[in-house]
């Protein structure tokens, strides 16, 4: 696949993207947002994904929101498109079967703490800063910030933060919960490959269900206990189950297939 604003390579099974606007801090214009949707499906469709890492070009930024320039004249009913496009974008972000993580390298701002939102889980660089700071515009997020920053971090911080229009940095990101490390950023792909490489190991269908079944808990239409049945259940009609189980009796490693 071909992209525009941004950049892949793809090494034992584990796609680094990067989004590359190194002098507007990697903002997303409309064109990083169609290369974003573009990337869902090649991460989903290509059997020789098994996972991806999104980080942002440079040292400064990962993604330091949508890009203002854009919002310039758009009526309310543009406005309400805008959105509901990224929100799309960014829930098959989110609902992608194999896992997907962020690697915050700088500014994580408005669109680009949802893009980092929308990733099954985040990891920051000590210079990480993260906000939504829409208010500053007389704006309000639009890809989903208001519904997973409260998810992520309760909804008082999440209010906090989207009713001051303020930054956090990495450490308190992490005492947040908003990211699982905080790493020096030389450290920081390489933190991400090393837990990816855990993950991949691992029966990769048992992999997608715990997505499905953790992302049902903030799903008002579907019972996420009804879904962990089901997905539960699943799993004794693959091979790596049995595999697995037959793995740890015979005491030795077991070998996922993937069916
Ligand atoms: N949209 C469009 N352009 C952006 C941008 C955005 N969200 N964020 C940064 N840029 C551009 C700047 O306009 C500047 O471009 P220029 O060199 O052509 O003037 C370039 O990126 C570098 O940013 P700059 O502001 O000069 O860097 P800084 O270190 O002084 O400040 C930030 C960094 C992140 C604090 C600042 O860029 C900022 O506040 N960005 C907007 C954040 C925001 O409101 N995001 C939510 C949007 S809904």
């Amino acid at each position: 696949m071909t992209y525009t604003t941004l950049l892949t390579s793809l090494e034992n099974g584990i796609l680094t993207v990067t989004v590359n606007r190194p002098d507007k801090l990697n903002a997303l214009n409309r064109d990083v947002m169609t290369d974003l949707e573009k990337l869902s499906k090649e991460i989903e469709t290509t059997p020789d994904i098994k996972a991806a890492i999104i980080t942002g070009s440079g040292q400064k930024g990962f993604v330091a929101g949508a890009d203002i320039s854009e919002f310039i004249g758009l009526s309310s009913s543009e406005g309400m498109d805008l959105a509901r496009k990224g929100q799309a974008i960014f829930f098959s972000i989110e609902n992608c079967s194999k896992p997907v993580i962020a690697a915050v390298n700088g500014f994580a701002l408005g669109g680009g703490c949802e893009l980092a939102m929308a990733c099954h889980f985040r990891i920051a660089s000590e210079n990480a800063k993260f906000g939504q700071p829409e208010v500053n515009l007389g704006l309000i997020p639009g890809y989903g910030g208001t519904q997973r920053l409260v998810q992520l971090i309760g909804k008082g911080r999440a209010l906090e933060l989207l009713m001051t229009g303020g930054m956090i940095d990495a450490p308190t990101a992490l005492q947040y919960g908003l990211v699982n490390y905080v790493v020096p950023q030389e450290e920081l792909l390489t933190k991400a490959t090393a837990l990816l490489q855990t993950i991949i190991a691992k029966a990769p269908l048992a992999i997608s269900r715990c997505i499905s079944s953790a992302n049902a808990v903030f799903d008002n239409n579907r019972n996420g206990y009804e879904v962990e049945i089901a997905a539960f259940g699943d799993c004794f009609d693959t091979d790596d189950m049995r595999e697995g189980t037959t793995a740890f009796l015979e005491k030795r490693k077991p070998a996922f297939t993937g069916k």
